[in-house]
Parts: C-alpha cells; structure tokens; sequence
C-alpha cells in the first residue's frame, strides 16, 4: 500500500525550529532540533484500522554524532534511543524506518531527542498502514 507523508514541518513541534536552509527536503522545510534534549516533533495522524505500521522517517546529520530521539506511539515507547547517525551533509536525506502497531483513528507520534545535540533535522515522517491511505498526501 502507499506511504501517507506527514511533513515535519506541519506537526506540533516543541523547542525546535522549522527551517529551509539545507536543501533537499520534502514539503516546504524541515525540523531543527535547536541542540536541546527533549526537544520533539509529534504528528497527529489518522489510521483507518487498528494494526501494524510501518514509520518511516526521514532525516539528515551532518555531524558524526548519533543523534538518538525516543519514538513513541500514543505515549508508548516503540522505540527507546532510535539511532540517527551522521549522513555526511546536512543535505544529505535518508530514512530509517519501525514498525509499531497503531489504533484506529487519532494517533499521536512523538520523536525525542535524547542527548544534549538535540535530534537530527527531520524532514517528515511516512506511514504505510498496509490497507489504503486514509487520505491525501499532507
Ligand atoms: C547546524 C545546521 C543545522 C543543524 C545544527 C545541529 O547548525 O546548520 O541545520 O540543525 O547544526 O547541530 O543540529
């Protein structure tokens, strides 16, 4: 089934800055973590079913760092310190992707940064619940 992006851009972020410097990006730019732990990008999304999903985010590091972020499900962890390693520029994207099991409806998806660097620059996160996407691309 098709992947729904959910840009990070157009979720609730919490002491990170949306920014376009680096190219590269999807949407209209990406999330800086600030270098603050804690930070995070939650995204509300909609599942049509309860069931396994597959979160893809997508990211860059320019540094050599890991930087690391907690990935939680409906405020469950799915992920403790999810690796974020360095891809070589801050223009260069690439994914990493879970599995975790959602709820039918609301879910909320929360990426932590958990060391003092912050998070890598999150560009967006894309979801394939296996069954037809509940809507547009946003
Ligand atoms: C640089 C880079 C930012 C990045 C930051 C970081 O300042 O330009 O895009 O977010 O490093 O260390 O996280």
């Amino acid at each position: 089934a098709a992947a729904v992006t959910h840009e990070a851009e157009r979720a609730a972020v919490s002491q990170g800055l949306v920014e376009s410097n680096h190219a590269g990006y999807t949407g209209t730019g990406f999330v800086n973590y600030n270098n603050i732990t804690g930070s995070y990008v939650e995204w509300t999304v909609d599942a049509a079913q309860a069931g396994s999903a597959s979160l893809t985010l997508r990211y860059a590091n320019g540094t050599t760092a890991n930087r690391a972020m907690d990935i939680t499900v409906n405020g469950t962890v799915a992920a403790a310190k999810r690796a974020f390693p360095g891809t070589g520029a801050w223009t260069t994207w690439t994914t990493t992707t879970l599995t975790a099991d959602l709820k039918a409806g609301a879910n909320t998806i929360r990426a932590t940064a958990t060391t003092a660097n912050g998070g890598p620059n999150v560009d967006h996160l894309a979801i394939d619940a296996g069954g037809p996407p509940p809507g547009g691309t946003t």
